[in-house]
């Protein structure tokens, strides 16, 4: 077998993942390896500006924004890509099913890939969308003369019939988004709905094939997305993240959002009962100036917000003790000092935080899951395509290489 690059170009192989979140921006440049693997050249990040809710309000705030990441990226490369696989932010996203049939054209009735798409296409059909953009049409059930199949391609039957789980995002959201990446000269190979490119990293292929649920708790949002046979299955949306954890501390201690913000990662926790009684840290309050504030109080309103996200995700999602399936929580907020023990308290269930196995380079770039795991679904889809290298060719790449590193 060759070397394989992705067939990028002028950019040597590179691509770019970009996850747009609506607090940060996260960009990896990886190129991929002999065996396929993704190997990462560089990771940058910034605030996200120009969106507000998720939904784009400034093309040219959010530009700079992306700007900003990505030279930080290529500081370690020397090279933009211009080939990205791109999250969109979550606004207005919706989901749905629904079913279509095609009737297989094949002499003698077998089921073709043709068939397949065509069940799929009709199922498109049945969903009306014209403010919204069917980002991913994911065929989560085959029926074979109504007897469900796993997969049906080469079976024999008089109808197919399929069932899809659509990812629907905001017409205007994604056109904004579009014209962001063209402002920057970036082609877009695949845009994706960020927890799909989440489970690429942080369930297993174990997790991802016979079961597994991540839960990404960002900042506006905590998504939960129900993955099998390494398809999304379900997914939801639940209104609650970092900021609202934020908001609660400006609030009850009277401080500014940015003052909340700082406190909470710097002395946050949902472990209470680790944190000593006497355990206090400064801030600005609004009122009274320079404060002490015992952390366990802090701590502890931390926790009810936390506990009722997983009291939520719990009813919502029927998960207990029985409950089949993995969990694992990735995320800024799943950060916080003892949420996997909370987590599993209140759902019930053994609940991991962030990538399986301890691969140190896995769980460095673990921060950077999403972004990593774009790039990695781009190839999986061929939405980005490894190709043999012509002979000389990478010569010419490793003497240019060289003087980058
Ligand atoms: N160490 C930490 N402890 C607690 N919270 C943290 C920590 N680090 C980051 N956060 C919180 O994580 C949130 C950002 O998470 P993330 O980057 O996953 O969000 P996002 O992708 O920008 O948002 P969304 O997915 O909602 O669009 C912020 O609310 C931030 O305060
Ligand atoms: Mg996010």
């Amino acid at each position: 077998m060759g070397k394989y690059w992705l067939a990028m170009g002028r950019d040597a192989g590179l691509v770019l993942g970009l996850d747009i979140g609506s607090s940060q921006i996260d960009a990896v440049i990886a190129d991929v390896g002999h065996a396929n693997e993704i190997i990462v050249r560089g990771v940058g990040r910034s605030m996200s500006n120009g969106l507000a809710k998720g939904k784009i309000v400034s093309q040219s705030e959010l530009v700079v924004s992306i700007d900003r990441a990505l030279k930080r990226a290529e500081r370690e490369v020397g090279i933009r890509p211009r080939n990205i696989v791109i999250s969109v932010p979550q606004y207005e996203m919706h989901f749905g099913y629904s079913s279509g049939l095609s009737i297989p054209r094949s002499a003698g009735g077998r089921i073709t890939d043709e068939d397949k798409a065509l069940a799929i296409h009709k199922s498109k059909k049945m969903i009306k969308a014209t403010d919204q953009l069917i980002l991913h049409a994911v065929p989560v059930e085959y029926l074979i003369d109504g007897v469900p199949i796993e997969d049906p391609l080469g079976k024999v039957g008089p109808s197919l019939e399929v069932t899809t789980h659509f990812v629907l995002a905001n017409l205007q959201n994604v056109n904004a988004l579009l014209q962001v990446t063209q402002q920057l000269q970036l082609h877009v190979a695949g845009m994706v709905y960020a927890p799909i490119a989440g489970a690429q990293m942080f369930l297993s292929t174990t997790e991802r094939r016979e079961g597994g649920v991540l839960i990404d708790i960002g900042a506006r949002y905590t998504s939960v997305s129900f993955f099998k046979r390494d398809l999304l299955q379900s997914t939801f949306l639940v209104p609650v993240g970092g900021d609202m954890i934020s908001m609660d501390l400006a609030q009850c201690l009277s401080v500014t959002l940015p003052e909340a913000e700082r406190v909470k990662i710097k002395y946050g926790s949902v472990d209470v009962a680790q944190v000593a009684y006497r355990d206090k840290f400064e801030m600005s309050s609004l009122d009274r100036g320079r404060v002490e504030i015992k952390r366990q109080y802090m701590c502890k309103i931390i926790h009810a917000r936390v506990e009722e996200l997983f009291r939520i995700i719990g009813r919502r999602a029927g998960i207990g003790p029985e409950f089949p399936y993995d969990i694992v929580v990735s995320g800024g907020t799943s950060q916080i000092n003892g949420i996997a023990a909370l987590a599993s308290r209140v759902l019930g269930h053994n609940v991991r935080v962030g990538p399986p196995g301890k691969d140190p380079a896995h769980q460095v770039h673990s921060r950077y899951g999403t972004a990593l795991g774009l790039v990695s679904y781009g190839l999986k889809t061929g939405a980005i395509v490894p190709y043999e290298t012509p002979p000389g060719f990478l010569a010419r790449l490793n003497r240019k290489l060289s003087r980058w590193f």
